[in-house]
């Protein structure tokens, strides 16, 4: 299957000179988006994960199809102030501010095994402060899964210093 053919490239957006790879092209496309989800249970179904973390937004969508794969829970790492209940929470840069993202203190018990999973890799910032925050809550991260990963960036090298193992199912080359 081409999974690159069913992502649609944005040239100039959302500034000239950057490529946006935009995944509702593959999300519209149920063979591809069953092929993706598929592809990525399959890489760690052997791994013993019990949670599959997804990142909000686009993080929710493929990750909850991999957590049903794979017959695991599925956890939602979210924008701050969505999550009801007690939470722990890390702020990252963003080209300009930043952002910060939250998960329930209680959402890993002992022991969990944890997918960090999300559409796409790009700085690395987003998933690093997940990372960080699964392994406050007590998890251990088996892997950062990605759809997409951007090479050339920095993202990557982010996540590896943190001794993280690092997964993409479909790769671009970027400036
Ligand atoms: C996008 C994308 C990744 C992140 C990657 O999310 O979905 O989560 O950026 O960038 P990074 O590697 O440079 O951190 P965005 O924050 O735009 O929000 P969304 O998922 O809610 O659309
Ligand atoms: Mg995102």
């Amino acid at each position: 299957m081409d999974l690159k053919a069913s992502i649609r490239a944005i040239p100039d957006h959302p500034k000239p000179g950057i490529v946006f790879r935009d995944l509702t092209t593959l999300m519209g496309n149920p063979e591809a988006f069953a092929h993706t989800c598929g592809a990525m249970a399959e890489a760690f179904k052997s791994r013993g994960v019990t949670h599959v973390a997804g990142i909000e937004a686009r993080g929710f969508i493929f990750g909850a199809a991999v957590a049903d794969r794979l017959g695991c829970a599925f956890v939602p790492v979210r924008k701050a102030g969505k999550l009801p209940s007690e939470t722990l929470r890390r702020s990252y840069a963003l080209e300009y501010g930043e952002d910060t993202l939250e998960i329930h203190k209680d959402a890993l018990p002992a022991g969990a095994k944890v997918l960090l999973l999300d559409d796409l890799l790009a700085t690395g910032g987003t998933a690093r402060a997940t990372a960080e925050l699964i392994r406050e809550a007590g998890g251990e991260v088996l892997s950062a899964a990605f759809v997409v990963e951007l090479e050339g960036l920095p993202g990557r090298a982010k996540l590896e210093e943190l001794s993280l193992d690092v997964w993409s199912l479909t790769q671009f080359k970027e400036d």
